[in-house]
């Protein structure tokens, strides 16, 4: 498919731990932020190199996963992570949100970070893991927020370089707001317990943010010739670093949405 965001990460997934580091941290505060409980089965759909699933692990009690995510080299990832955890048993699935393979009332927890905006069908991906969740168990949910990374958007509209606004309107069309999020869990039959958003300021080196747009964006051009591919990162990479403070560093605004709910009895 043309366009298909698991394309990026199937070229990044080696890379893909370091260059979004800061999803490890999303991950860490969702998982602390579970309802006390046991979750042995876990599900982590769009699990990536499986950052949630891990922390879960980490926190003790997981026996069983399912991982689904599309890219095969990021599940290669997660199974190495997981290899040394013997006691966990682990099925990793190449396919979509929407068809996880779990079955009815399987999961303790279905876990989705930092993925529910890939999915072309939002709706759709939260009504299969509320249909794989038993009842009791639990959902958490970590996405990019409202408003998210506003700055950038903004710096990159001001061009008016057409190839560069697809990153700009990318970043607008990945927020899931929590009035929608909140609304979604109810549509697809669960309770929300929390719903809430984070803003971070961060300031990091230019390059930082250009090589995590490398790691997490390149489908967005993927129908362009590779010279116009390699055109448009090299122009957002110095757009970065021109827009960077005296200090070399460049200043964005980080917002993400958490959520955790639960699967009426
Ligand atoms: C930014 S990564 C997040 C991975 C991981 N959950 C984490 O927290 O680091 C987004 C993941 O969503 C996956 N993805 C893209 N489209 C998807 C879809 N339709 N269904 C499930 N996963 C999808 C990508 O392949 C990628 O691994």
């Amino acid at each position: 498919m043309v366009n298909d965001p698991a394309e990026s990460f199937d070229r990044s997934a080696l890379a893909y731990e370091e260059l979004v580091a800061l999803n490890r941290a999303g991950s860490r505060r969702l998982i602390a932020a579970l309802p006390d409980g046991e979750y042995r089965r876990v599900l982590d759909v769009g699990c990536g190199t499986g950052f949630a699933t891990m922390q879960a692990v980490a926190r003790g009690g997981v026996t069983e996963v399912i991982g689904v995510d599309p890219s095969q080299p990021m599940l290669d990832v997660f199974a190495g992570h997981l290899s040394g955890h013997p006691g966990v048993t682990a099925d990793l699935r190449a396919t979509d949100a929407e068809h996880t393979g779990a079955a009815d009332d399987w999961a303790d927890l279905a876990l989705s970070t930092m993925a529910l905006h890939w999915m072309p069908e939002r709706p759709a991906a939260i009504r299969e893991m509320a249909r794989a969740l038993r009842p009791g168990g639990v959902l958490g949910i970590l996405a990019p927020g409202e408003a998210h990374d506003r700055p950038t958007v903004d710096i990159i509209r001001a061009t008016g370089d057409a190839q560069m606004a697809r990153l700009a309107d990318s970043i607008v069309s990945n927020e899931i707001p929590v009035a929608w999020l909140t609304a979604a869990l109810r549509d697809a039959g669960l309770e929300p317990v929390d719903v809430w958003a984070e803003t971070r300021e961060r300031v990091v080196p230019p390059d930082a943010l250009a090589d995590r747009m490398d790691a997490v964006a390149t489908h967005l051009w993927a129908d362009l010739p590779d010279e116009d591919q390699r055109d448009v990162l090299a122009r957002v990479r110095a757009l970065f670093r021109g827009a960077a403070g005296p200090d070399g560093m460049y200043r964005y605004r980080f917002v993400k949405t958490f959520a955790v709910a639960v699967k009426p009895g």
